[in-house]
């Protein structure tokens, strides 16, 4: 481990036993500040021994106008005060992360980092020799490990480039934009245990990749979501007008509540069966830990939408409410008629009609978390265990295989 112990005798002046009066440890401090400016001003000169490219490097650091690049970002000279934080359409400077005004969403980012795991940590022994085998698997369950592979290796792309090339810009809070760069690599975590899973399962990659163009009902959810980030991802697009504010909730609706928040359902529940079956328990295991996290990026949206709301009430009037329920109803009958197309005959002890069930369950949670009416009353979760499966502790794994535990980079040595 890397100690700071033995650094700590060398450092700075020993100022004897007396403690110096404040005014002293100004003026040393003002002394060091000016010093500090002359050396690194003189570190500018030109000096004989600088070849020809270092004398140019220097000349062009001499044009530099700090003050215009401070320019771009409005009200940079000023410290933040917590109370101009905003979701969006902040004009305080992004760059200052702190204070907090959301704790909740600093809170998501320490515990997305205390999540961490990488997909070569599963075993995927026992999956490859199942797959390998003549009956291990029936059709029917092959057909389900190849359906959501194929749906779930690019639904997370899809994902990660809504997050970095349209919402992040447009989200005007610094802790928020925190917890969307961790949640922008655990997409790509993902992407890597779905890649992973095809890799070891030595599937045809191209037919697996391009399955959300050639199969219908994985089709229909990548372009239902492609909609969406088209509308607010041109660099021309800001918000600051009660349209484009509202596209921008659109945006996260669509994402955050449907594409993480139903479109992922049926897939995480399919093959999670399979492995409490015992069979596929490493692609399992990889889904496992995805839908732990996903169920954290769901969780992290609804509050960023529910918080816009809350600094934006006039957004949220009865035409988006509308909107955003058929949003979410449009999402729900996608998700059904991807469980009949993935399950036209029972298997792993459910069937369509069940998940249908289960997929109105979860659409009138999503409701009810963006304040809207449930649109499917009196329905039931015919799989309580999926809820268990979510409240996972690292250290607990529910298929008891092994422990793991990740180390947060390995003993740095300075020799
Ligand atoms: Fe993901
Ligand atoms: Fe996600």
């Amino acid at each position: 481990m890397l100690s700071w112990d033995e650094f700590d005798k060398d450092d700075g002046a020993d100022i004897g036993g007396a403690k110096p009066a404040a005014s002293v440890i100004d003026m040393s401090l003002e002394k060091l500040d000016k010093d500090g400016s002359a050396a690194a001003h003189a570190a500018r000169a030109a000096n004989p021994s600088d070849s020809a490219e270092v004398a140019r490097a220097k000349a062009a650091l001499d044009a530099l106008d700090v003050a215009e690049g401070l320019a771009e970002l409005e009200g940079a000279a000023a410290r933040v005060a917590v109370d101009e934080k905003r979701m969006i359409n902040c004009r305080a400077d992004l760059n200052q992360l702190v204070p907090f005004k959301y704790d909740w969403a600093w809170q998501k980012y320490l515990d997305g980092c205390a999540n961490h795991w990488m997909p070569q940590e599963v075993n995927m022994t026992a999956d490859i020799a199942l797959w390998k085998s003549n009956d291990g698997l029936s059709e029917d369950e092959r057909r389900i490990v190849m359906r959501n592979l194929g749906f779930f290796s690019t639904a997370d792309s899809l994902v990660a480039n809504n997050l970095v090339l349209a919402v992040y810009r447009l989200i005007t809070n610094p802790e928020c934009r925190q917890y969307i760069l961790r949640q922008a690599f655990e997409e790509a975590i993902h992407t890597h245990a779905y890649q992973y899973c095809i890799e070891s399962l030595a599937m045809d990659e191209g037919a697996i990749f391009n399955m959300y163009h050639e199969i219908p009902s994985v089709a229909k959810k990548a372009a239902w979501g492609l909609k969406y980030t088209r509308s607010i991802s041109d660099p021309t697009f800001n918000t600051g007008t009660v349209e484009t504010d509202k596209e921008l909730l659109r945006n996260l609706i669509a994402y955050y509540c449907v594409l993480e928040g139903i479109f992922f359902y049926c897939g995480f529940t399919q093959i999670l069966s399979m492995g409490r079956r015992n069979k596929m328990t490493g692609v399992a295991e990889q889904f496992q830990y995805i839908l732990r996290d996903e169920s954290m990026h769901l969780n992290f949206g609804i509050d960023v939408i529910n918080q816009i709301k809350i600094e934006n009430p006039h957004l949220w009037d009865a035409e988006l409410k509308d909107e955003a329920t058929q949003m979410i109803l449009q999402g729900t009958q996608l998700e059904i008629e991807y469980a009949r197309d993935t399950m036209p005959r029972g298997v792993l002890g459910m069937n369509a009609a069940t998940m249908e069930d289960y997929l109105k369950f979860i659409a009138n949670r999503r409701l009810s978390q963006i304040g809207l009416k449930e649109e499917y009353p009196g329905t039931n979760n015919p799989f309580p265990w999926m809820s268990e499966i979510m409240d996972l502790k690292k250290e607990k794994n529910f298929f008891e295989t092994r422990v793991i535990e990740y180390q947060t980079g390995g003993a740095l040595s300075w020799d």
